[in-house]
């Protein structure tokens, strides 16, 4: 059973509430459709009556038993521009812009997964990613104990003797363009956590990536990647992580022993840290593009779970974001309904 089956029997068995504040859009359409006859989720489409209609027709769906909300005609408008205002008030926004930016799809969504109306949310295949993750930041915001909220690519490679069972997990390739030592030591910290609750990887080992395996090079850039490492070490001793590593060091075995001989991840890592934002995001198309991986990415970090498509996204890509977002869900998230 392949994680994405493990994550999608789990979906099924608790189903979550995912809004798609890009209701109106015809592959996103399919794919609510697809949750909903799979008791995969139980999706929300946020859209004008007639527009969603309109792209269930093009999609050649149903829309049964799909719960459709027109941000502009909804009861629930008002309610969320007031929660808007109380918590933007003092970044300086007036009830106005509250007002206008409530009936906005995106910020609708993300409003109904801050009140608890829904418990996550999947947009992207038509807003750009700094669209999407604007409002998340700032309306749903860090989990208690994280200041960085991330993104972790879930790479599920053709060779199984790579990672785990043939799947790695890169981060981050989506949200911080550049970050610090403490940072990326966080960064990495989050994705072992990830590793754990969202993929089931009972044993993360965690290699921070550089073009210098343990000293072999002197730079700048080295210096920070082995303070990351060093930082996320004290944070978690427990924790199977080091750095810094090149890419060979870190996933294949013979070339781990020579060049970090005693690591307790050389050679065996199941998720990569990569030093920044470039390296990250060509990172991850070089594994799909070369590598034949398939690639889906989740934000995580987030109190609640908000996730980002590529605008080039399938059908398919979009269920499964919603499968995986289904199961960052915490019962804490359900509690505080
Ligand atoms: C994520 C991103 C949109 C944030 O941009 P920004 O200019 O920092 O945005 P803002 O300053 O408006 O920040 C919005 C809020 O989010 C917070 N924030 C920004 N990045 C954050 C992060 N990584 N973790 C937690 N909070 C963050 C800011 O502190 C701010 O909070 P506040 O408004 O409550 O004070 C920006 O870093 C970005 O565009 N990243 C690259 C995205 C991208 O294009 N990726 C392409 C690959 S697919």
């Amino acid at each position: 059973m392949t994680f994405l089956d493990k994550a999608k029997a789990k979906a099924r068995k608790q189903v979550r509430t995912i809004v798609f504040p890009e209701g109106d859009e015809k592959r996103t359409v399919a794919a609510a459709a697809i949750l909903r006859s799979e008791g995969l989720a139980d999706p929300v489409l946020i859209g004008s009556g007639e527009a969603v209609a309109r792209a269930a027709n093009e999609a050649g769906v149903s829309t049964d038993g799909i719960t459709v909300i027109d941000p502009v005609t909804s009861p629930e408008t008002s309610r969320y521009a007031q929660e808007l205002f109380e918590l933007r008030k003092a970044k300086g926004m007036t009830p106005q812009e509250a007002d206008t930016l409530s009936r906005d799809p995106m910020y609708f969504g993300v409003m109904m997964v801050r009140l608890g109306d829904a418990d996550g949310l999947v947009s992207g295949a038509v807003h750009t990613t700094g669209q999407m993750l604007r409002p998340a930041l700032q309306i749903i915001g860090p989990k208690p104990g994280v200041s960085v909220v991330s993104s972790c690519f879930m790479m599920i490679l053709p060779d199984e003797s790579i990672g785990e069972n043939g799947l790695l997990l890169y981060s981050d390739g989506v949200v911080n363009p550049c970050p610090n030592a403490e940072q990326l030591a966080e960064i990495a910290l989050t994705s072992a956590d990830t590793a754990r609750a969202v993929c089931g990887i009972e044993e993360p080992r965690v290699a921070l990536l550089s073009f210098s395996t343990k000293n072999s090079a002197s730079h700048e850039l080295v210096s920070k990647v082995q303070e990351a490492a060093a930082i996320a070490k004290e944070k978690a001793p427990e924790l199977k992580l080091d750095g810094e590593l090149q890419f060979d060091a870190a996933i294949v075995p013979e070339v781990g022993a020579v060049k970090a001989p005693g690591s307790p991840v050389a050679g065996r890592a199941n998720v990569l840290i990569f030093p920044d934002l470039q390296s990250g995001n060509i990172g991850y198309k070089i594994t799909q593009r070369l590598g034949h991986a398939e690639a889906f990415a989740i934000l995580q970090g987030l109190a609640k779970p908000c996730n980002d498509l590529s605008r080039g996204c399938s059908v398919e890509d979009i269920v499964n974001t919603a499968v995986m977002t289904a199961a960052q869900v915490t019962d804490t998230d359900i509690r505080s309904r």
